[in-house]
């Protein structure tokens, strides 16, 4: 929200992160710094006093508990508002949502199906809201991500992340943090299930600036080739249950395997921001892989949330 005035010094404090892109290259670096500094065992309480709702309209394992404990470990209160209660946009308008948490709590963390409802959101409330997964991003996610690229690889300039499956909210979120960080991010996927252009667009605009690079491909032999980081997700994700038999057919080919990480560089990492659907884009146990570092990934979630949320909410 335009009203809430910048003061700290990742010029985060009182500001809405509903798009990776709301954060630029600098703030990112910072927040990366200040989530390993959490992850050394940082004790600070910056959010002493502060209570966090958590509206969540799809279910969650690693975003509802690791927000949940990181806003616990910062000292504050976190309030989970399950699927079932939230109703947003049917029980009553988002906005007036908005509107009500905002006199009870000091930052909204929404899932949402629809981006738009998140908007609206972010309009109408006097507090941050944050993105906690829309059918357009996932930055909390993506902030994570490239925490444990940094930690596997000591850098994240120059560094190629491989992209294998749907151009779906993880891969957008994705590729604006890489070209944010200056990575060469690619990216394949079937005919109809690309990367969206406005975030190509976005992606390579920011790009410009940080020496990033952006491909989009359809073969995955090629994303892989010599990559440092392969990175899936599911097919389908939630909400897309309906089309699971059409992605199912779409996807094949494209699954992240032995042989397609033996095209990645000896040293590359295999990335997924899981749940992970066994047997499709992975085969049984791959996260068990000894490349893989989805446990890690999935652990920095709460590393990298207590930054944003410390930026966010205290400066
Ligand atoms: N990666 C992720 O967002 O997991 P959850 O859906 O369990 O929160």
């Amino acid at each position: 929200m335009a009203t809430r005035a910048a003061r700290d010094k990742t010029g985060l404090f009182g500001r809405d992160v509903l798009s990776f892109a709301d954060l630029c290259p600098t703030e990112v670096q910072a927040l990366l710094d200040r989530a390993l500094a959490f992850k050394r065992g940082d004790p600070g309480k910056p959010l002493e006093g502060k209570t966090v709702a958590l509206v969540f309209e799809k279910p969650s394992l690693r975003t509802k508990i690791s927000f949940d404990i990181s806003v616990h470990q910062l000292g504050g209160h976190a309030v989970y508002i399950a699927p079932q209660e939230v109703g947003l946009g049917t029980r009553e308008p988002a906005s007036d949502v908005a509107k009500v948490l905002s006199r009870y709590v000091d930052a909204i963390v929404c899932r949402t199906f629809a981006h738009s409802t998140l908007e609206e959101l972010a309009q109408a409330a006097s507090v941050p809201v944050i993105n906690a997964l829309s059918d357009r991003e996932h930055p909390c996610q993506a902030l994570a991500d490239i925490l444990t690229i940094r930690e596997a690889k000591g850098r994240l300039s120059g560094v190629t992340v491989a992209f294998v499956g749907d151009g779906n909210n993880v891969a957008a979120s994705l590729a604006l943090a890489v070209a944010s960080t200056g990575g060469a991010f690619r990216i394949a996927s079937p005919r109809g299930y690309v990367l969206p252009q406005s975030v190509v667009e976005q992606a390579r605009s920011v790009a410009t600036a940080t020496g990033a690079s952006v491909d989009l491909m359809t073969d995955p032999k090629d994303a892989v080739r010599s990559a440092d980081v392969v990175y899936t997700d599911v097919w389908t994700s939630m909400g897309q249950e309906s089309e699971a038999k059409v992605r199912l057919a779409a996807f094949k080919g494209y699954q992240v395997n032995t042989r397609l990480m033996a095209l990645a560089k000896p040293d590359a990492v295999f990335m997924h921001d899981m749940p992970a659907h066994y047997g499709e884009e992975v085969p049984a146990g791959f996260l068990d892989n000894p490349k893989s570092v989805a446990y890690q990934q999935a652990e920095n979630r709460l590393h990298a949330q207590k930054a944003l949320l410390a930026a966010v909410l205290s400066g």
